[in-house]
C-alpha cells in the first residue's frame, strides 16, 4: 500500500468497533467498515466515528474523549476517537435526516405522491440534528489534526456532508476527500429538499478537494446536480467543479473485496457446521439471497418473482428452496419496520400458495450471521441481487469468490455491482418481475458450460483489485492534486 507522508484521518458514522457495556468489543458492521479496514491498520490514521451507544460512549468517556488503540476482533488494530453527541441530536441525524431522507433520495425510494412531507419536524432534524452531529466531529477532527502540516482527512458517506465545510472553515490547509457508498442520484431527485437546506448540503460536500464515488455513473449524476441545482462550472470530461476559485475532483473508485479475508472466513469451524446442516436439507437447487433487510434491496419483488417461477414452472416444486438471509437494519426507522413485517408477510403468502408438508420454498432467516451467510455462498446455484439501486453491493462480489458450484449470479442493472460484473451475470431490471421470474428458470437450466464461464468471469474480475488497490488509487489522486496537477478523465 502506498504511503502520503501526511497525517491521515478516517471520519465515518461507524467505526471499525463498537463497545458493549461490559467491555466486550465487536467488529463495526457494513461495508464501509471493511473497506476502510486495511487502511487503518496498516498505517498511521486515526479513525473518528460517532459513538453508538452506551458502550461505546462509556469507552469515550474513559479515554477523555481522546484517541485510543484498540485491536478488532476481526483482526488489525486502530487508533480510533468516538465523539458522543447529545441523544435527541443524534436520533434526528440518523433517523430523520440520513435515513430515511437522504437514503431515500439518493436510492429514489420516495413515493413522491405520499412522502416525503418536509414539515418543522425534518427542518429541526436537520438544524438541530444532522448539523450538530457533523458539527461535533468537525470539532474532534479540527482537534485530532491541531499542530499537523497539511493532514489529510478522508471522510465518508452521506452522514457527513456538512463536515467538510465545517473543517475547511477551520483549517483551510488541510486536503480533504470525502468518498460517497451509496448512489448519487438525478438532480430531480434532490429538489424534494427545501432548496436553503440542499444548497447547504451541496456546498458542504463541495468544500472537499475530492469527491469519490463507485462508479463513474454517479459520477456523471453528481457533476450534472453541480450544474442544474447550484448553476456551477463543470467541467464532465475532466470531472472538476469549479467553486469560489476552488477546483473540486470528482473521481470513481469502485470498491473491490478482500477475497482472502472473505475466503478465510470460509474456512472456519462454525461455517463447516452450517455447511454440514444446509447440505443435510438442502434440495436438487438453492436460490440464495443475502442483504440487509433495506428497501433499496427490492426483497418483495425478489419473492413475487420466485411465486411467479413456481407457478409458471411446476415441474420444479419440491426441488428447489429460495433461502433469504436478511439482517433486520434501522429498525427506529418506522419505514424499516413496516417493511420487515410486509417482508415476513409476503413469505407467509408465498410458502402456504406452493408449500408441502415436508417442503417450505422461502427459508427465511432474520438475523446477521456472516458464518451461516458464508456457508450458504458456498452451496448455491443461483444468487440474486435484484436491488432497486444500490451504491456497490459487496455480496455480488463476495459469493462468487466462495461458491463451489459455478453457481449464477442474476444481478439487477442498477447496482454499482453492475458496472464491473454485468458481463458474466444474468442482468435483470429489478423492476421486471417477469424478467426475475424468467431469469431464475434460465439460471436453474442452464448447461455446465455456460455456468463455469460465467462463474470463471465473475472470479477474474472479482479478484483482479483489493482494497489495497482503492486506497492507493485514492491517495495517488490525493498527492496528484496536492502536488497542482491538473485533473486527467481516466477515472
Ligand atoms: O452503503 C452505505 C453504508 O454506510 C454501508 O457502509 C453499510 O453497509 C450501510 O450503509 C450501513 O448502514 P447503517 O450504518 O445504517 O447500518
Amino acid at each position: 500500500m502506498s504511503d502520503t507522508q501526511q497525517p491521515l484521518v478516517l471520519v465515518s458514522n461507524r467505526g471499525p468497533v463498537t463497545f458493549d457495556t461490559d467491555g466486550t468489543i465487536t467488529r463495526g458492521t457494513g461495508g464501509l467498515v471493511t473497506a476502510l479496514t486495511g487502511l487503518a491498520s496498516h498505517r498511521r490514521a486515526t479513525w473518528i466515528a460517532n459513538a453508538m451507544g452506551r458502550g461505546d460512549a462509556d469507552r469515550a468517556r474513559a479515554a477523555k474523549g481522546r484517541a485510543f488503540s484498540v485491536d478488532s476482533p476481526a483482526g488489525g488494530s486502530y487508533d480510533v476517537r468516538l465523539v458522543i453527541s447529545d441523544d435527541l441530536a443524534y436520533e434526528r441525524f440518523y433517523s430523520v435526516v440520513a435515513n430515511p431522507m437522504l437514503w431515500f433520495i439518493q436510492h429514489y425510494l420516495w413515493d413522491l405522491s405520499n412522502a416525503p412531507d418536509v414539515r418543522a419536524e425534518e427542518v429541526e432534524a436537520y438544524e438541530y440534528g444532522y448539523k450538530i452531529v457533523n458539527q461535533d466531529l468537525a470539532d474532534a477532527v479540527v482537534e485530532e489534526i491541531d499542530g499537523d502540516d497539511s493532514p489529510v482527512v478522508m471522510i465518508h458517506d452521506y452522514h457527513l456532508y456538512l463536515l467538510p465545510q465545517m473543517i475547511r472553515e477551520r483549517r483551510p490547509d488541510a486536503f480533504l476527500h470525502h468518498f460517497v457508498h451509496i448512489p448519487w442520484s438525478q438532480s430531480d431527485s434532490w429538489r424534494v429538499l427545501p432548496g436553503k437546506i440542499r444548497d447547504e448540503l451541496y456546498r458542504g460536500i463541495l468544500a472537499n478537494d475530492i469527491v469519490g464515488f463507485h462508479t463513474r455513473s454517479y459520477r456523471r449524476n453528481f457533476l450534472q446536480c453541480c450544474e442544474d441545482l447550484l448553476e456551477l462550472e463543470v467541467d464532465h470530461k475532466q470531472g472538476v467543479v469549479r467553486i469560489d476559485d476552488r477546483e473540486v475532483w470528482v473521481r470513481a473508485y469502485p470498491l473491490p473485496i478482500d477475497a482472502a479475508a472473505t475466503r478465510a472466513v470460509s474456512r472456519r469451524a462454525r461455517v463447516r457446521e452450517h455447511e454440514d446442516e444446509l447440505l443435510r436439507r438442502r434440495r436438487e437447487h438453492l436460490i440464495l439471497r443475502v442483504d440487509r433487510a433495506d428497501l433499496s434491496k427490492n426483497v418483495l419483488r425478489g419473492f413475487s418473482a420466485f411465486d411467479l417461477f413456481l407457478e409458471q414452472h411446476p415441474e420444479f416444486r419440491e426441488r428447489v428452496t429460495f433461502m433469504a438471509q436478511l439482517m433486520p437494519s434501522r429498525t427506529d426507522v418506522p419505514e424499516y419496520r413496516e417493511y420487515l413485517e410486509r417482508i415476513e408477510a409476503l413469505v407467509a403468502v408465498v410458502n402456504h400458495r406452493h408449500g408441502t408438508p415436508d417442503w417450505m420454498p422461502i427459508q427465511l432467516k432474520l438475523r446477521d450471521d456472516l458464518e451461516e451467510a458464508v456457508a450458504a455462498y458456498r452451496h448455491y446455484d443461483v444468487h440474486i441481487v435484484n436491488a432497486m439501486f444500490d451504491g456497490m453491493n459487496l455480496v455480488a462480489k463476495e459469493g462468487p469468490i466462495v461458491n463451489e458450484r459455478n453457481g449464477v449470479s442474476i444481478l439487477s442493472e442498477n447496482t454499482g455491482a453492475h458496472e464491473e460484473l454485468g458481463e458474466f451475470a444474468l442482468t435483470v431490471n429489478p423492476f421486471d418481475v417477469q424478467a426475475l421470474a424468467n431469469a431464475i428458470h434460465r439460471a436453474l437450466t442452464m448447461s455446465d458450460e455456460e455456468r463455469a464461464h460465467r462463474a470463471d468471469g465473475l472470479r477474474e474480475i472479482v479478484l483482479r483489485r483489493d482494497p489495497g488497490d482503492w486506497i492507493d488509487e485514492q491517495l495517488v489522486d490525493v498527492r496528484r492534486k496536492t502536488s497542482g496537477a491538473k485533473a486527467d478523465d481516466d477515472r
